[in-house]
């Protein structure tokens, strides 16, 4: 039965919500503590945990243009093998074009509230999108951050005025990286190349989210995003120079316990991913690997992530492919949009989403 508490949280959820102003809308009206909406428990913050020291682990860095072909594909298997991240330079995008798809995702959330009070939406049929936390009320505690969504291409009216003139074209950069990972990765796999563009068939379109999180007056209560994977095959992130991102590694200096690892902001660099559709479709040679943002008095910090995955709506259904030595399919086949509704209803409440499908 629900408990007292739990009526006044869904009040001040609501309350939080109607204002349709976001995090951002907070800070500007001066607030100096966390509202406790946005209140972690401890074991979940990260004063509790293990951080690993930069020096013992680092995210793989990848250059797209050192080396043969042969060694591409095998740095790319190593790190979506093991840490399901890595770090991209040379990858093609410029880096102006980076710099202004920053800007307009600041641009946007920093314009006044009665401009971005239109988008306010959690239904996922509208391609852009803007809200604070996407699981506001289903997850149990709130994230310090605010996102507009854009599924592009949009209709061209439907796009913020803010994002207009940067979005579209570095969609089009990130999908011809994504071509080029497919293709590299479907090597590793020991398959065509064409293979995982062919069977996933999602490049034509791409899902962003533009992140913002403002500074926090009491980083130690709350995070900035907590701990989940992706749902997408593959997820291209642009972060600033803030920092704050962090994966969950298996540390070899403490076979025990996983361990939260930086991934530092590197200048010019994309940082990539597994995501989940990509783990089943590998029937688990490649990680999704889950990740996280503490919240930082240091603020905005501003990403954007670019999850290459179907529509929400796909009947696509998604087979691992099993190899000699797997024994057999460790998922269920599964339909994109099976994936995709119970990932949405479950919310980031720290668990992962690939368990519900596993054979
Ligand atoms: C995400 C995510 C990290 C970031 O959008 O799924 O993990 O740095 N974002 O904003
Ligand atoms: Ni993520």
């Amino acid at each position: 039965m629900a408990s007292v508490d739990d009526h006044e949280r869904l009040r001040a959820v609501k309350a939080f919500d109607d204002t349709k102003a976001g995090v951002k809308g907070l800070v500007d009206a001066g607030v100096t503590t966390v509202p406790s909406i946005f209140h972690h428990p401890p074991e979940s913050l990260p004063s509790s945990e293990v951080v690993v020291p930069a020096h013992r682990f680092t995210i793989p860095l990848i250059d797209l243009l050192a080396g043969v072909r042969a060694d591409m594909v095998s740095a790319l298997k190593v790190a979506a093998e093991t840490v399901g991240f890595f770090q991209l330079v040379n990858h093609g995008v410029p880096d102006d074009l980076l710099a202004e798809m920053l800007a307009s995702v600041r641009r946007f959330h920093e314009s006044p509230a009665e401009t971005k009070r239109p988008y306010y939406s959690r239904d996922h049929r509208r391609r852009v999108r803007y809200n604070s936390n996407f699981d506001l009320f289903t997850s149990p505690a709130a994230n310090w951050r605010d996102t507009v969504f854009l599924e592009l291409p949009p209709a061209p009216e439907e796009i913020p005025v803010a994002c207009k003139a940067v979005a579209p074209e570095y969609a089009r950069q990130v999908q011809r990286l994504g071509r080029t990972l497919f293709e590299l990765l479907s090597e590793a796999l020991g398959l065509n190349p064409s293979y995982l563009e062919e069977e996933t068939m999602c490049l034509d379109r791409l899902s962003m989210g533009g992140h913002y999180y403002p500074a926090c007056p009491e980083p130690h209560l709350t995070l900035g995003t907590t701990r989940h994977s992706d749902l997408s095959f593959l997820t291209v992130l642009l972060q600033d120079d803030v920092g704050g991102l962090q994966v969950l590694v298996d540390d070899d200096g403490n076979k025990q316990r996983p361990a939260w690892v930086d991934v530092p902001p590197v200048e010019g660099a994309l940082v990539v991913n597994v995501g989940d559709y990509l783990q089943l479709m590998s029937n688990d040679r490649f990680k999704s690997v889950e990740h996280r943002v503490v919240a930082n008095t240091v603020g905005p910090r501003v990403s954007a992530a670019c999850f290459i995955r179907p529509c929400a709506s796909s009947k696509k259904v998604l087979t691992p492919i099993v190899m000699d030595g797997d024994g057999g399919a460790r998922y269920r086949s599964t339909m994109v949009e099976e994936m995709f509704r119970h990932y949405r209803v479950k919310g980031l409440d720290g668990t992962s989403s690939l368990q519900h499908f596993r054979i």
